[in-house]
């Protein structure tokens, strides 16, 4: 049952810039026009930018983006979530909430994270104005795909979040990066707790990352680091794209239509790359297909092709005719 709080917000929410009459407001909610108003002032307190304006009513500002628990917990109703304003990393709080009995589908998202991680033990910068949220999947232990699948699944959650929410299209640099305009602007860290007796994952805390009004100057140190709206003029709260994405993910069923997707928002398809496998050998290669696996299929210069678990890619020019590899 949502607070007199909550269900206020969850109205605001559904005009954001636009005036309802304080009487409007009581009648839906079915509360005096004082509780409203009392309801309205602690929104204010907490930091949502609602106009009280006499005569007119009561507006939250399009802007308006709080991250609050009362938010979040609108949007994601039916299973646990938690916010937290910052945190060192929401796969971190994850685990440690696992221990407490977390349960299939729980969400914790932060406004920045001060040891966020990403793949292959790299830091991923978390100021604020980005969104940080993991999360949990309990997999039935006949559950489809592996952690690659679900890390593809996840990077496509996330693309069709942020092109409902937000009106841009990601596209996804194999495996877990997220592209806009040339940029990185998000990325995905899957990671699992085995179950010893099966040998499957009995959790995985899936983590995802987006700079999404995150300004350019606190992405500095990574010069492929992009946001998606800079100067802070997004579209959508981070606690709506959170549970956008989380939602999305939570509908995977392991079927081929999310490969095609996958493939069809791959930014390396078709495209020349430098490759460097795990082991560091680096090498010129084409970019082919990406299988049912997530595996990319890669062909070499001289007429081999290798199908890639893991390892680096980066776009690169077609080579030259005569140059070595
Ligand atoms: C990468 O780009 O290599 C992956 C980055 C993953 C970042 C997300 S943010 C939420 C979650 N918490 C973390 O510490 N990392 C992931």
């Amino acid at each position: 049952m949502p607070t007199t709080r909550q269900a206020l917000l969850a109205l605001l929410c559904e005009q954001p810039g636009q005036d309802i009459s304080g009487q409007a407001l009581a009648d839906r909610l079915g509360v005096s026009r004082a509780a409203v108003h009392k309801a309205a002032a602690a929104l204010q307190k907490q930091g949502y930018a609602i106009q009280a304006v006499s005569g007119r009513g009561y507006r939250l500002t399009a802007e308006s983006d709080c991250l609050t628990r009362e938010e979040l917990e609108l949007l994601w109703p039916h299973r646990p979530c938690r916010v937290l304003p910052q945190v060192d990393s929401t796969n971190r709080e994850m685990r440690r909430m696992i221990l407490e009995g977390a349960s299939h589908g729980t969400l914790v998202v932060a406004g920045a994270q001060t040891e966020g991680r990403g793949r292959a033990g790299r830091v991923f910068v978390s100021p604020p104005g980005g969104v940080y949220l993991s999360l949990l999947l309990c997999p039935q232990p006949d559950a489809p795909g592996d952690v690659t699948a679900v890390t593809a699944a996840a990077a496509v959650a996330a693309a069709r979040a942020v092109e409902t929410l937000c009106g841009r299209q990601l596209r996804i640099k194999w495996v877990n990066d997220l592209y806009w305009q040339g940029r990185k602007v998000g990325g995905i860290l899957t990671e699992g707790l085995l179950d010893m007796e099966s040998g499957r994952p009995s959790h995985v805390v899936v983590g995802i990352g987006l700079n999404l009004r995150t300004p350019a100057g606190l992405l500095a140190d990574a010069p492929e680091a992009g946001s998606l709206f800079p100067d802070g003029a997004a579209p959508c709260g981070r606690a709506r794209l959170a549970a956008a994405i989380a939602g999305e993910l939570l509908r995977w069923d392991g079927s081929p239509a999310w490969w095609e997707e996958y493939r069809a928002r791959s930014l390396v398809l078709g495209h020349w790359l430098t490759v460097t496998e795990p082991t560091g050998h680096t090498y010129t290669a084409l970019a082919q297909a990406i299988d049912d696996e997530g595996r990319l299929v890669v062909q070499l210069p001289g007429g081999g092709v290798r199908a890639l678990r893991s390892g680096e890619v980066r776009t690169r020019p077609a080579p030259r005719p005569g140059e070595s590899f």
